[in-house]
């Protein structure tokens, strides 16, 4: 089996596996990162969303081989209960989590846009947050906490 290279949340890693399999399989079975969920497995929900590179990717479609010396971050890597990312933060200030299993996706979109748009606009955060599925009707306050995170992250400090 090849052996294939990449930096998980800051960590060197490598796995032996079938380059053809979903990063999502490969994530949530041997590297035990279970955050990213399993919702379509079609592209279609958001919900296994992870950072490759500076974008939002569905893991479930995503070919272990297409992620090659490339730098992912899963939730795990975004905050810890500890050390919450302003993300993390303002979600919870604005009441925007709601179900749980779609919200770590959303969370990684989200931290994608800010990584390539530090102060997005209301229709930046919504064409980010298009493709996370979101059945509670809370996007509302979904938008409100990513414009509260990038507020607060282009605060002096
Ligand atoms: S499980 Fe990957 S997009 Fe739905
Ligand atoms: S937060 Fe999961 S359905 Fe809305």
């Amino acid at each position: 089996m090849p052996s294939i290279g990449f930096r998980l949340n800051g960590v060197e890693t490598e796995v032996d596996a079938d380059p053809d399999r979903s990063l999502l399989d490969i994530l949530r079975g041997p590297l035990h990162m279970t955050g990213p969920h399993f919702g379509c497995g079609a592209n279609e929900c958001g919900a296994c969303n992870v950072i490759v590179g500076n974008h939002a990717v569905a893991a479930c479609d995503t070919p272990l081989w297409s992620v090659a010396d490339k730098d992912i971050t899963t939730i795990e890597g975004l905050g810890s209960a500890e050390r919450p990312h302003p993300l993390q933060r303002a979600f919870i200030a604005e009441q925007a989590l709601q179900c749980g299993y779609c919200v770590s996706g959303i969370l990684m979109s989200a931290a994608a846009l800010l990584r390539r748009n530090p102060s997005p606009t209301g229709e930046d955060v919504k064409g980010a947050l298009d493709r996370n599925l979101c059945r509670c009707g809370s996007h509302n306050r979904m938008v409100r906490a990513v414009l509260r995170a990038a507020a607060e992250m282009a605060a002096p400090q």
